[in-house]
């Protein structure tokens, strides 16, 4: 399961199909709106509008509503018209189309056939069945064939492409089908800071081991806080719009970051924390990364993805040292042991796996197959680990061989289980002295558990949502948490008190 989240951000002068904007960062809602805020974003650029009696920026359209709508719905029919004449444009007439249509499975992530629609780059690269398109040759480009037709064998899945859709593919294909993607039509850079409409959902944070600051994830950016008093401190800005995996190095000297944009690009970012600088941007991949974890020397990366892989890359540097590719599902979480030769990766196919750091080499499950993990944290000294899963699982391992399994107990790890969670653990994190875990929960609540005998010791509330992060202080006293409603919170673990809050949205710079 993948835990979907709204997108209540917004880019300043963002609109329009292109990437790094609006369209991406929400999922299927914000794509469906894509097609009606199309024409609104063309007439803004092309100037067609004033031709058409329609001002672009008439109190009608931007107020929406009914009126709002009736504009667009005209606007939609007279921009129609006005097109016929024109040559079809690959980018702005038929990429949408392709974005609702086909991406889903014909994109570098998902590549089925060998076909990628989601640029004209992929689309040129042919297929396992040959060439997809022929310039000029409408009834020789399986792009136009498969979809047309009284029964369309594409796309394999939902509604086939309307009529007038498919004469504009046929009509591009005839005409040329020519590029006219705008050169950073693919670019996620910001040239400024995105500004929030709404409190950002927080997928991750962390503390730094010397206890001065707690780096925050916004939307396409980290947002870095001074501690204990949460003085705003950083906006590090990076190419991810999605920032998934949080963590400070073992010397508190550099944050790595672990993010992407979903189906085009993984990213690992290292920044150092003194200058605010990017040492690093690696993409990586087709797909996002999760779970990034440094070695206890921090000379080494571990990372998991939605492309089921864990890498370990070198720090410096970035060289690829390990591809692990035995999950076989999306991997969350990865972690060290202490003594820096092996790692644990926790993945939604259910399975803590041990990893030789060294060769990448699978060494065992260590878990009984029970429930996908979805979070997972080491033991601060000792080879155990505990993970949270996807019903409600909370449970500590030790980390190492399953050798001994037998019909009879095929768990031999498993040190100990605690109470069952009210839904998905999103969450888990080990107090650095090892006292204590806490789990963060979609209730809204974090628990804290004494992780020798297994009692819950308190309940942190008041979250307006759920519990997607949390972490503790370097001296176990306070836990930190980072929730739906874009607030972070601290603890005291020890009784459940709330010390203070902190709502992580910059403030917005003045109206224009
Ligand atoms: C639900 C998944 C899915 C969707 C959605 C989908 N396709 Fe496909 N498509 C496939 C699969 C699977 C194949 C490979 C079929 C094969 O190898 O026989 C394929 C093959 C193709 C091929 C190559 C066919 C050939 O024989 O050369 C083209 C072209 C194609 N798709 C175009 C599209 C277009 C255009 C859309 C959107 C309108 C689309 N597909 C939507 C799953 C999908």
């Amino acid at each position: 399961m993948r835990f979907d989240r709204t997108c209540f951000v917004g880019i300043a002068g963002a609109c329009g199909p292109s990437e790094g904007t609006l369209s991406e960062c929400g999922g299927k809602a914000s794509e469906a709106a894509t097609p009606l805020s199309l024409p609104r974003c063309r007439s803004l650029q092309s100037g067609v509008a004033p031709s058409e009696g329609f001002p672009p920026h008439s109190e009608s359209a931007s107020r929406g509503g009914p009126a709002g709508f009736l504009f667009a719905v005209a606007l939609l029919a007279s921009f129609a018209s006005a097109r016929a004449a024109e040559p079809v444009s690959w980018f702005k007439d038929l990429t949408p189309i392709f974005k609702r249509s086909c991406n889903g499975c014909h994109s570098p992530a998902k590549n089925k056939g060998g076909v990628d629609t989601s640029t004209f780059e992929g689309l040129l690269k042919p297929g396992k069945h040959g060439v997809n398109f022929v310039a000029g040759d409408p009834t020789k480009s399986p792009l136009f064939v498969e979809v047309s037709g009284k029964e369309p064998a594409m796309p394999k899945e939902g509604d086939a492409l309307s009529a007038a859709e498919t004469a504009l593919i046929e009509r591009w294909i005839r005409e040329g089908a020519h590029d006219d993607t705008p050169a950073d039509a693919y670019s996620t850079k910001l040239s400024a800071p995105p500004e929030y409409d709404a409190p950002p959902v927080i997928n991750a944070l962390s503390v730094s081991p010397d206890g001065k600051w707690l780096a925050v994830s916004g939307y396409h950016e980290v947002l870095v806080f001074g501690l204990p008093d949460f003085r705003r401190a950083g906006r590090w800005m990076g190419e991810s719009t999605r920032i998934e995996s949080l963590a400070f190095s073992p010397d508190s000297m550099r944050l790595a970051v672990a993010g992407g944009v979903p189906a085009r690009f993984g990213e690992v970012q290292v920044w150092d924390v003194a200058t605010g600088k990017a040492d690093a941007a690696w993409k990586i991949g087709a797909d996002s990364l999760y779970g990034i974890s440094w070695s206890p020397k921090g000379d080494r990366l571990g990372v998991g993805g939605a492309d089921k892989a864990v890498r370990v890359l070198a720090w410096p540097g970035g060289k690829e040292l390990v591809k692990f590719d035995n999950h076989s599902d999306w991997t969350l979480q990865t972690a060290w042991l202490p003594n820096g030769n092996r790692l644990v990766s926790g993945s939604r196919d259910r399975a803590v796996k041990l990893i030789d750091a060294a060769s990448g080499q699978f060494i065992d499950d260590i878990n009984k197959l029970i429930e996908p993990v979805t979070c997972l944290a080491l033991h601060p000294k000792e080879e155990s680990v505990v993970y949270g899963g996807a019903e409600g699982g909370l449970r500590i391992y030790r980390a190492k061989e399953n050798q001994d399994r037998t019909a009879g107990n095929n768990d031999v790890n498993l040190a100990r289980e605690f109470e069952r969670q009210p839904g998905a653990v999103l969450s888990v994190a080990f107090s650095p002295d090892g006292a204590r875990i806490a789990a963060g929960l979609p209730n809204g609540e974090a628990r804290v558990y004494d992780a020798a005998d297994g009692k819950r010791v308190a309940t942190l509330p008041g979250h307006d949502g759920a519990v997607f992060c949390l972490a503790f202080s370097p001296d176990s006293k306070r836990i930190y948490t980072g929730s739906f409603d874009g607030q972070v919170r601290a603890f005291d673990p020890a009784d459940g008190k709330l010390i203070g809050t902190t709502s992580v949205a910059p403030p917005r710079t003045a109206a224009k």
